[in-house]
């Protein structure tokens, strides 16, 4: 076994799992999470076993700071790391954040590419080297001989590569257990990036660890990942569902399905990556950013295992292994769809859910158990996506001191709609009516209109989707709404989700504005969003 910092080991010859989906991952614009949804998706992290969580950038908010330093404490068996810029403040907020952490992990980045430096950092190269040399001694002192201290290379791939080689070489000597080439804007192809892979393992990869980090500007982030593995890359950072700046990054699950569907192309070079939670991990950080899985996705999509052509389905039939180079049960799909109903028991429901990836005991348990229930009064069949969608609508919780006590509405065809709505702002009830174009027009805007006096402002719904939960006239309606706050606008301006859940379409609109509302507000009253991780400027990106 190979240490990964004091708590954490890895098996000789595999490939280091490094999920950056709560750091790079929430960066995706209007993806932002709060503490408690990183925390939530973090404990996923921990069941799914990645070896490193990348938590968040401290420096960059209180709100990610806080994250950080949460989940340092709160999760065990996992090593954390945390994003600094080599920049003054940046690698002591993250020491700091990450010092309670079983095998703390400190990641400090500075660019290095020609263009990057003229035209961003405006320094030289022995400037950018000076600074990347300081910061890596710097937390070596600080955390010490057990912890891990990575360097990487902000735009490796378009970096010159004696001069990468070179900082490479020098950040080892100052105590860097691993050097991360990123593949910034996703420019690098397969082939080309292997050799580069294979040069800097052949300089340093006696002394350190090799790691990549791929972006996935031309569709390549997967294949590029595994050429680096191929060529001597022993860590790989990797966002759940891909998630991550403009078209994402490396996704864990095709890359960690690929290495095990493909042995002979990757000898002895596995995870130990818990493949049956894979599908909960990704509807999880899914439900949670409100980025929606496109159906064709590798691995997790809706048709990823479903045949539709007569010839696919009777191959399958015959055997799986005609058109399957996977079970859709290795990566957590159920196989049974049977499920709860008016007289299932708790024990029934737990074991249910253990299959589809959730471990709930307590009062978790049994809030999940009421709403099943409730749920199996209003229609025929509670099926594992209505069970999943009531699991994830609790991790989604958020306090409420904006709460809906009533509304009602008329619409008819060729009108407009009216609706009255009730709502209770810090206790005191304010009801109003207004018209819209339709039903959920005319309830969000009587809400518009109770909030704008109140708050000082309204919110402005950036985006509204409503889908079925499972098949069927009895279906429960999901709705995703995205929303800013009216008075805050702008390329910075805290965009968040909210979801909402029933039989009726309409309370599912109601309550994901709700959500919505109240995590703006919550955002608001905290001061500088400091529940909110994603809110940065521009220049603070990496
Ligand atoms: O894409 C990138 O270069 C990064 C680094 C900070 C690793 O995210
Ligand atoms: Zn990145």
């Amino acid at each position: 076994m190979t240490a990964v910092g004091p708590g954490v080991s890895i098996e000789p010859g595999s490939v280091r799992i490094f999920d950056t989906t709560l750091r790079d991952g929430e960066q995706a614009p209007g993806a932002g999470l709060t503490a408690a949804e990183k925390l939530e998706v973090a404990r996923q992290l921990v069941r799914l076993k990645v070896d490193v969580i990348e938590a968040g950038f401290p420096a960059a908010s209180p709100g990610d700071f806080e994250a950080v330093r949460r989940i340092a404490e709160e999760t065990r068996g996992v090593a954390v790391a945390a994003l600094a810029r080599c920049k003054d403040g940046d690698p002591q907020r993250a020491v700091e954040a990450i010092r309670g952490a079983e095998s703390p992990h400190l990641h400090v980045f500075i660019a290095t590419s020609d263009i990057h430096l003229k035209h961003k950092l405006r320094i030289g190269r022995d400037e950018a080297l000076r600074q990347a040399v300081r910061w890596v001694t710097y937390g070596r002192q600080e955390l010490g001989a057990g912890a891990e201290i990575e360097f990487s290379a902000e735009d490796a791939s378009r970096t010159d590569v004696e001069y990468l080689l070179d900082i490479y070489e020098a950040v080892v000597a100052a105590g860097a257990s691993t050097v991360n080439i990123p593949d910034t804007v996703g420019y690098a192809i397969p082939a080309e990036f292997g050799r580069l892979v294979e040069r800097v393992v052949a300089r340093v990869g006696r002394a350190a660890t090799v790691s990549v980090h791929c972006h996935n500007d031309l569709g390549l982030a997967t294949a590029n990942t595994l050429a680096a593995v191929q060529a001597g890359a022993r860590q790989v950072e990797v966002t759940i569902n891909g998630l991550g700046e403009r078209a994402g990054n490396a996704s864990l699950e095709e890359v960690v399905m690929a290495l095990r569907t493909r042995p002979t192309q990757f000898p002895e070079l596995g995870s130990r990556i818990q493949t049956e939670q894979i599908t909960a991990a990704s509807r999880l950080v899914s439900y949670l950013t409100g980025f929606t899985v496109q159906p064709n996705k590798a691995i997790v999509g809706g048709n990823a295992f479903a045949h539709e052509s007569g010839i696919h389905q009777d191959g399958v039939i015959k055997n799986p292994l005609t058109y399957e180079i996977m079970t859709p049960q290795s990566v957590g799909l159920s196989g049974s769809q049977l499920t709860i109903g008016k007289l299932s028991g708790r024990k029934g429901l737990q074991g249910k859910l253990h299959e589809l990836g959730y471990e709930l005991e307590g009062d978790a348990l049994d809030a999940v158990y009421r709403q099943a229930i409730a749920l199996a009064d209003l229609k025929k069949e509670v099926t594992d996506a209505d069970l999943l969608a009531i699991v994830e609508r609790r991790a989604g919780d958020v306090p409420a001191s904006i709460q809906l006590e009533g509304w009602s509405v008329t619409s008819s065809h060729g009108g407009k709609g009216t609706g009255t709505v009730s709502i209770s702002v810090g206790g005191e009830v304010h009801a109003t009516e207004a018209t819209g174009n339709g039903p959920v027009n005319a309830l969000y805007s009587a809400v518009d209109e109770v909030l704008q006096p109140t708050l000082g402002w309204h919110p402005v719904l950036t985006e509204y989707e409503i889908k079925a939960v499972s098949a069927g006239e009895d279906a429960q309606g999901q709705v995703l709404v995205r929303c800013r706050r009216s008075s805050d606008e702008g390329p910075g301006a805290l965009v968040v989700s909210g979801h909402g859940l029933s039989t009726n379409i309409i309370e599912a609109s109601l309550e994901a504005y709700l959500v919505a509302v109240n995590k703006l507000h919550g955002a608001e009253i905290n001061g500088i969003d400091p529940a909110f991780a994603s809110r940065r400027s521009a220049e603070e990106l990496p």
